[in-house]
């Protein structure tokens, strides 16, 4: 057994985005042709408590390296009040031809850069075709660590975005953001209504912990993408009259997110245009579209964490990362 913790996680991602980028899309593209298990993510929660979480989600990722693997991320909102990052995970990586486990890695920052890698990935899909202008700027919607990953992410696949637009309930936060954000080639702005950050740029990042829809995308422009990355910001008719685009249907239309609501609203899925792995497979087609607003809205597939792990794994124990437990398995 090989444990890996935040600091080796770190000492093969940092500097190594673009791995990441090219590991996101590889199994999205992996998924579309069925080269995957994904089993719905099981929740944990907790006796008369509706805001902390615990989800575990299992995979399997076939293909030339094929991992099977358990992320289990805890999400308790209220440790940014004590310093805290809200979210905290493991993920336990299994050999798959005798099954046993071989690795525990540290999470967290697995977790966060695909998610921004997946939300990235999607942002240069979305806007091909589009007004130059669309891909120059983004707006982002809470302003934690997934949307500072967003940024470093976005920037990697779509260079011209030099202009950032913030909007967080927490004024304090979005204030602190744009502090550790700025830099000479980048105007960042400070917004103190959610609808001017909206309008001020075509390409949206959602990154909150709100639990429930309240917001629209009536402040929107036409042409606008919006990576709904948090899941539960829009209401449902903003989804019902949105371009979507989902990285799994089964998934993303569970556990209470807007696509859910959205389902139940309209009795169907037929609001969803296609999955992001088909796209990318070049299975479906979703045009840029200037006057409809697109939304992504990914699940966040365990896939994803499996894949950055598996390549976290590798690495590391190329470069002699880790602390081994030889005796993990025996007496
Ligand atoms: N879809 C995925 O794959 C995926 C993966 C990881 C995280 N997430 C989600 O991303 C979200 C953000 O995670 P994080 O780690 O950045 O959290 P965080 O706690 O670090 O930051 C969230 C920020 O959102 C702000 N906020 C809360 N409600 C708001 C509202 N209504 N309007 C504006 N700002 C608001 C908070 O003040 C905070 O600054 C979480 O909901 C998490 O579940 C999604």
């Amino acid at each position: 057994m090989l444990i890996l913790g935040r600091r080796d996680v770190k000492a093969v991602l940092d500097g190594a985005d673009g791995a990441v980028l090219r590991t996101v899309r590889d199994t999205y593209v992996a998924h579309a042709r069925g080269e995957t298990s994904v089993p719905h993510s099981v929740f944990l929660r907790f006796p008369d408590d509706d805001r902390n979480r615990i989800i575990g989600l299992p995979a399997y990722v076939g293909g030339a390296r094929p991992v099977a693997a358990m992320k289990w991320i805890a999400s308790f909102p209220g440790n940014i009040g004590h310093g805290l990052e809200r979210a905290s995970a493991a993920i336990l990586l299994n050999r798959v031809d005798d099954g046993r486990p071989v690795a525990l890695v540290e999470g967290s920052v697995i977790s966060a850069r695909r998610t921004a890698a997946s939300a990235a990935v999607a942002a240069e899909e979305l806007t091909v075709g589009a007004p130059d202008d669309v891909r120059t700027g983004v707006t982002l919607i809470g302003c934690g660590v997934i949307n500072a990953e967003v940024l470093r992410f976005l920037r990697a696949k779509l260079p011209a975005v030099a202009d950032v637009a913030l909007f967080d309930l927490d004024a304090g936060r979005a204030r602190a953001f744009a502090d550790r954000i700025r830099r000479p080639d980048l105007r960042v702005e400070v917004h103190e209504r959610i609808d001017t950050a909206l309008a001020a740029h075509r390409i949206v990042s959602l990154a909150t912990t709100a639990g429930t829809p309240h917001l629209t995308t009536a402040a929107c422009r036409p042409g606008t993408v919006v990576l709904h990355l948090s899941l539960r910001d829009l209401a449902p008719e903003s989804i019902l009259v949105a371009t979507n685009v989902v990285d799994d249907a089964d998934h993303v239309c569970r556990a209470a997110t807007s696509c859910e609501l959205a389902e139940q609203r309209s009795g169907g899925r037929d609001f969803i245009a296609a999955e992001l792995g088909a796209v990318l497979a070049r299975r479906a087609t979703v045009p840029y579209d200037p006057h409809a607003v697109t939304v992504f809205s990914p699940f966040g597939l365990g896939i994803l964490d499996a894949a950055v792990a598996a390549h976290v794994l590798d690495t590391a124990a190329s470069r002699g990362l880790g602390t081994h437990l030889p005796d993990f398995l025996t007496d």
